[in-house]
């Protein structure tokens, strides 16, 4: 019912009155009542006045179960969404609900993660109240080795939510961090159950730096947030609902051929590496060449000289010559 309510207040746009919420929702005056004190507990501006009703103020930056379905309008992308609080990981999470009866398309967002994961055993620091870190859980009709590209997928969604929402221009540093200026501004960590040539589920985390103010001595060089950017905090809702529309989007085109083909452009064209010289940390060999973007199956072509070494995502990163980038 908060949700319901929220909506009709903000669809408003001015006063709506009691008796309209109550018609709109089919529900009493009692109920509309206590869903716009529960709204005000969680930190929502509402003024009543007699005889015209009530009329949203402020919306804070919330993180809600009321407030992320109140934004989200895609057609299935986090149109189950759910909201923790404080969790350990939210990857963790949507796999618990893969396992289960968790749908295609459910996200999973936190306000916390005690124990956020990064790529490579990396932890990833979530702190509370400034960051979004959100788990997308998918459930594709798709063959194993295509799930890698989904990583893709999703830096492009998150570049073009940034950029639209949030009015700032990341660049992709192969195959999935965003990059402002240099530095880091969010992850991605991809996970997969599956059989030999049968998903059980994926799940795709992401973690933007919204509106952090600083970062900790020792990652202050590599990271930075939305806020640091542009000098503006973020509505984190309006940026999980972006990220939703958006990936949702290019999804859609991914699937009709199970590849990049229809998305390697626009990869390419805010590909960061693109031209530049990389260092390829491959395990078996470390070897330097130049990125010339992403093929059609998400691998990183790599000119080395004399040939060209088509580098996959699931196994190797790369880095600058000097340095991140
Ligand atoms: C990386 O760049 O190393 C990937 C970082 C991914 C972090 C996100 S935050 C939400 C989700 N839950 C996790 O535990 N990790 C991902």
């Amino acid at each position: 019912m908060k949700t319901k309510i929220l909506c009709g207040l903000r669809e408003a746009k001015d006063f709506v009155s009691g008796q309209e919420l109550c018609e709109q929702f089919g529900v009493s005056r009692t109920a509309v009542w206590k869903a716009i004190k529960q709204l005000r507990e969680a930190g929502y501006e509402i003024e009543a006045v007699q005889n015209r009703g009530y009329r949203l103020i402020e919306t804070p930056d919330i993180l809600s179960d009321s407030e992320l379905s109140s934004r989200i309008h895609t057609q299935w992308a986090g149109r189950d969404v759910i909201y923790k609080k404080e969790v350990d990981s939210t990857n963790t999470y949507a796999k618990q609900l893969g396992e289960q009866s968790g749908g295609h398309g459910t996200l999973v967002v936190a306000d916390i993660q005690t124990a956020g994961r990064g790529r490579r055993g990396r932890n990833w620091v979530s702190p509370e109240g400034c960051g979004i870190w959100m788990s997308l859980l998918l459930k594709p009709d798709m063959l194993p080795g295509n799930a890698s590209m989904l990583t893709l997928v999703m830096a492009l969604a998150v570049q073009r939510a940034l950029e639209k929402t949030a009015h700032v221009t990341a660049q992709i540093k192969w195959p999935n961090d965003l990059v402002v200026n240099g530095k880091k501004i969010c992850g991605i960590l991809t996970e997969m159950s599956a059989q030999m040539d049968e998903i059980n589920y994926i799940v795709v985390g992401v973690g933007i730096n919204a509106n952090m103010e600083e970062f900790p001595q020792e990652c202050r060089d590599v990271a930075t947030s939305v806020y640091l950017e542009t000098g503006a905090k973020v509505r984190r809702a309006d940026l999980v609902a972006s990220v939703m529309e958006q990936f949702e989007f290019y999804y859609d085109i991914f699937m009709r051929t199970q590849d990049l083909s229809g998305l390697m452009d626009a990869y390419n064209a805010c590909m960061i590496n693109e031209g530049r010289e990389v260092r390829v940390l491959d395990p078996k060999k470390e070897f330097t060449g130049i990125a010339m973007g992403i093929n059609e199956r998400g691998e990183l072509m790599v000119g080395t000289g004399d040939a060209v070494v088509k580098v996959d995502s699931g196994e190797v990163s790369v880095r600058g010559v000097y340095g991140y980038v």
